[in-house]
C-alpha cells in the first residue's frame, strides 16, 4: 500500500505541479517564435504588435517574452482595453530605436502603452538612440522634438520592475492619467549633457511609487507635473541631471494641483538641484501642498534645497508677473551634505502669494568646508532642531 501511494504521488505531484504552473502562467508568448529576429535591425514591431494583440484578447493572464538579444524596434503603440488585468511582458534582451532622427520625428513616444488595466514590464533595456537628436539640438538646427523611451497613458494597476532605459531622444520613462503605479529597480542612463532627458516624468497621476532606481540624465532625474497626488519616491540616486523636481507648475491658468509628495532616503550627486519645487511667474491656479523632502544626502549638488516661483525662460510671456501657484505646507527634514554654490537653501517664493507652512529640521548645508548660506523671499514657516544654515523663514 505504502509503495503504491508513493508511486502515485510520484507520478501526479509533478503533473499537478506542471499543470498548476501552465494554468497560473496562462498564455505565454515568445516573440522569437512568433518571427522576431535578434539582429538588430529587422523590424520586430510587427511581431511586437500582434504578440500584443493576442495577450490583450486573452480572457485569462497573459505573458509577453522577449529573450536574450538585440530587436530593432521602429515603434510600438500598445492599446487597451484588454480581456483580462493580467499581461506581462518579460525582456531578457534589448529593444532598440532607429538611429535615424527622423524615423520618430512625428511620434511622442517611442514604445507606449495606453489605457490598460493590469501591466508588468520586467526587465529588459530599451535604447532610444538618441545621440543623433542630442547632437541636433546642440548645434541649434530645427530638430524633432525627438520621442520619449516609454510612455504610460492611462493606465492602471501598473508595474515597472527591473528596467533599464537609455540614450532616451527625450523624456525617459512618462507615467501621465495613470493610477497605482509602481516603479522599482529601474535604471536611466543618458549622458549628463543630453537635453531635455527626464529620467522618470509623473503627470495627472495618482499613487505612483518609485523605489530603488539610479538616474542618470541631462535634465530632471524625476520630473513631476500637475494633477499628481500620493507619489512616493525612496531610495534613488540622482546624477548627473538636474534632481527631483516638482513643476514647472502654473505654465497654464487653469492647472490641477499637486498634493501628497514624498522623497525620502535618496541621494544626488554632482546634479544641479537637489529637491526643487518651480513655477513660473504668471497666473495660474496651480497649487503645491502636502510635500515631503526627508533623509536626503547631498553631494556636491548645485540647489541642494530650491523653490523657484520666477520661472520665465527667455523673459516670454510671463515677465514681471507673480506666480499664482500656492506653495503650501512643505516640509525639508534630515537633508545633510555638500553644496557647489555658496546658496544651499534658497526659497524665491511668490511676493503676491508666498509660500506658508514651510519646515526646516535637522538640516546641514556646507560649501567649501563652511555652513553654506540661506536666502528667502516670500517664504513662511518654522524651524526646528539643528538647521544649518539658520532658517530664514518669516
Ligand atoms: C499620501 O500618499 C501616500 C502614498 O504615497 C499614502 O500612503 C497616503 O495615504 C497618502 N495620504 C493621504 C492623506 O492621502
Amino acid at each position: 500500500m505504502a509503495i503504491y501511494e508513493t508511486l502515485m504521488l510520484l507520478i501526479f505531484l509533478p503533473l499537478l505541479l506542471f499543470l498548476n504552473h501552465a494554468l497560473a502562467d496562462g498564455l505565454t508568448l515568445d516573440i522569437v517564435s512568433l518571427g522576431a529576429k535578434p539582429d538588430g535591425k529587422t523590424d520586430a514591431s510587427p511581431v511586437l504588435q500582434t504578440a500584443w494583440a493576442k495577450a490583450c484578447d486573452s480572457t485569462g493572464p497573459a505573458s509577453i517574452h522577449v529573450p536574450i538579444g538585440t530587436f530593432y524596434v521602429q515603434s510600438g503603440s500598445f492599446n487597451g482595453p484588454c480581456k483580462n488585468n493580467a499581461i506581462t511582458i518579460r525582456i531578457d534582451g534589448t529593444l532598440v530605436a532607429s538611429s535615424d532622427i527622423q524615423v520618430l520625428a512625428k511620434t511622442k513616444a517611442w514604445i507606449e502603452f495606453k489605457d490598460v488595466n493590469g501591466l508588468s514590464i520586467h526587465g529588459g533595456v530599451i535604447d532610444g538612440k538618441g545621440s543623433g537628436i542630442w547632437n541636433c539640438k546642440h548645434s541649434g538646427n530645427n530638430c524633432p522634438d525627438g520621442a520619449r523611451n516609454l510612455e504610460i497613458t492611462n493606465a492602471q494597476n501598473v508595474i515597472i520592475n527591473g528596467l533599464a532605459s537609455i540614450n532616451s531622444q527625450m523624456f525617459n520613462i512618462v507615467v501621465h492619467g495613470c493610477q497605482n503605479v509602481n516603479i522599482q529597480g529601474v535604471k536611466v542612463s543618458d549622458p549628463g549633457d543630453s537635453p531635455n532627458t527626464d529620467g522618470i516624468h509623473v503627470q495627472e497621476s495618482s499613487d505612483v511609487t518609485i523605489l530603488s532606481s539610479n538616474i542618470g540624465t541631462g535634465d530632471d532625474c524625476i520630473s513631476i507635473g500637475p494633477g499628481t497626488t500620493n507619489l512616493w519616491i525612496e531610495s534613488v540616486t540622482c546624477g548627473p541631471g538636474h534632481g527631483i523636481s516638482i513643476g514647472s507648475l502654473g505654465k497654464s491658468a487653469n492647472e490641477p494641483g499637486v498634493k501628497n509628495v514624498t522623497v525620502t532616503s535618496s541621494t544626488f550627486s554632482e546634479t544641479t538641484n537637489g529637491v526643487r519645487i518651480k513655477s513660473w511667474g504668471r497666473p495660474s491656479s496651480g497649487f503645491a501642498t502636502d510635500i515631503h523632502f526627508q533623509h536626503i544626502t547631498l553631494d556636491n549638488v548645485k540647489n541642494p534645497i530650491i523653490i523657484d516661483q520666477n520661472y520665465c525662460p527667455h523673459d516670454k510671456g510671463c515677465p514681471h508677473q507673480d506666480s499664482g501657484v500656492k506653495i503650501s505646507d512643505v516640509t525639508y527634514e534630515d537633508i545633510k551634505g555638500t553644496s557647489a554654490t555658496k546658496i544651499g537653501v534658497k526659497f524665491d517664493c511668490s511676493p503676491t502669494n508666498p509660500c506658508t507652512g514651510l519646515t526646516l529640521e535637522d538640516i546641514k548645508v556646507t560649501y567649501d568646508d563652511q555652513i553654506a548660506k540661506a536666502s528667502c523671499k516670500g517664504a513662511k514657516g518654522t524651524a526646528s532642531g539643528v538647521v544649518e544654515p539658520a532658517s530664514c523663514l518669516e
